[in-house]
């Protein structure tokens, strides 16, 4: 790839790589097919839990390589689900990475459990050494986040969760698409999560779903769901305490549409994720997400890399300004690691997040992380091109940035 580089940083008044009029890919993609399915479910009077919630179910549990699908309201709630499914008791621990969307730790809490914070690694996932050490007696579940759609290493926390009898429920929020040596995400655990929230890679506005290879956990997940009911089809039948976070026929129709994009889509950022790889890596400073030959098929739902601000020359906040005024929506991500929410560190267990430390996860947070949202990665060739010369330009003219 060439790398053009202008003189002048756009932050000081030059031309910027991207002009206003030259757009990135925009998000929701729909067409057609949305708008017909749509009209279908509302005029066919059904607009609820019917056959079209049972076809997506089916389609993405065929997707995902899983056994069954069962649909939620989001991923929050398919999360909580998950664990209520495993019948947590009061004092249960269930091992979170401390780089997450709170949703991960917040189903823990909410599901009677206490979430056990460990930090992450240079993959951006779990640190299955910090997993090993946080292990005890309590230790219930463990939830990786493949983040950004990069899977994490799923052979060694089966072993070490199978040794103490832990269950994985992971948190595939994103990671639609994504195989582990073949298999998709979602039933490499017990369970598995997925969103539909409006930012993510297949979207309803919002919605979720739990896949699972389990027949056993299938059948308590789908009874959790739909307000306790038995598989025996009695409307006022509840065989347990549930909760109601059904879909809707308008949500699984919308689903079953972008499910036909999804695959192509899923490829196509792969490719331009690549292309990123092998031209931001050469830049001195900056560390992209690294891969593992053994993700056969990784989604991004996020493209992430990380500056050293020595080797760079500039901190992550003067390159973030500098890459937005070149027209490129580059985001510094979440803002501390989850212990440090008040959620947390001023709750009734805030003695215990008090002592939390996970300097990979604070590093990412506080200097080093920066993501690119996936509707970036669905653009052009020249598109790739434009985001290695706003990355190249400015490491360019990095000491005008120096503060
Ligand atoms: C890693 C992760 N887990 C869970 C969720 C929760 O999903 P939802 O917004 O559908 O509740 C999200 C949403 O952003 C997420 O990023």
């Amino acid at each position: 790839m060439e790398i053009i580089s202008k003189e002048k940083l756009a932050l000081f008044g030059g031309e910027p790589v991207r002009s206003r009029e030259k757009k990135w890919m925009t998000w929701p993609i729909y067409g057609e097919e949305e708008r017909r399915a749509l009209n279908e479910v509302l005029e066919s009077g059904k607009w609820w839990y019917g056959d079209r919630v049972k076809t997506f179910e089916q389609e993405y549990a065929a997707f995902q390589d899983a056994r069954h699908c069962i649909t939620a309201s989001s991923g929050t709630t398919a999360l909580e689900v998950c664990l209520q499914s495993l019948g947590l008791e009061p004092g249960d621990e269930v091992i979170v990475p401390a780089y997450t969307f709170i949703a991960t730790a917040s189903a823990v809490v909410r599901s009677g459990g206490i979430p056990v914070f460990v930090d992450v690694d240079e993959t951006w996932n779990i640190d299955l050494k910090a997993v090993e050490k946080a292990m005890t007696a309590k230790t219930r579940a463990i939830i990786p986040v493949h983040f950004g759609g990069r899977i994490c290493d799923m052979d060694a926390l089966r072993q070490l969760a199978s040794e103490k009898g832990i269950s994985i429920i992971e948190d595939a929020c994103h990671s639609w698409g994504g195989k582990w040596k073949g298999k998709g995400t979602g039933a490499l655990g017990l369970g598995g999560v997925f969103s539909f929230q409006m930012s993510k890679n297949i979207t309803s506005g919002e919605g979720g779903a739990i896949t699972t290879d389990d027949d056993a956990f299938a059948e308590t997940v789908r009874s959790i769901t739909n307000c306790g009911r038995g598989g025996d089809g009695v409307w006022y039948g509840h065989v347990r305490v549930g909760t109601n976070v059904r879909m809707t026929e308008f949500q699984a129709a919308i689903l079953s549409a972008q499910l036909t994009r999804l695959e192509a889509q899923t490829l196509l950022r792969e490719r331009n994720g690549k292309i990123l790889d092998e031209n931001l890596s050469k830049i001195e400073g900056l560390t992209v997400q690294p891969g593992d030959p053994r993700i056969t098929r990784r989604a991004y739902h996020l493209y992430c890399l990380r500056v050293d601000a020595d080797r760079f020359g500039c901190s992550r906040k003067r390159l973030v300004e500098a890459a937005q005024a070149e027209g490129l929506p580059l985001s510094v991500g979440y803002g501390m690691p989850l212990y440090k929410q008040p959620a947390f560190s001023q709750s009734k267990n805030a003695e215990r997040y008090a002592h939390c430390s996970c300097p990979v996860a604070e590093d990412l947070c506080y200097k080093s992380g920066m993501w690119l949202f996936h509707t970036i990665l669905l653009g052009t060739e020249q598109d790739m091109q434009d985001i290695v010369n706003v990355f190249a330009k400015i490491k360019e003219n990095v000491r005008e940035l120096a503060e």
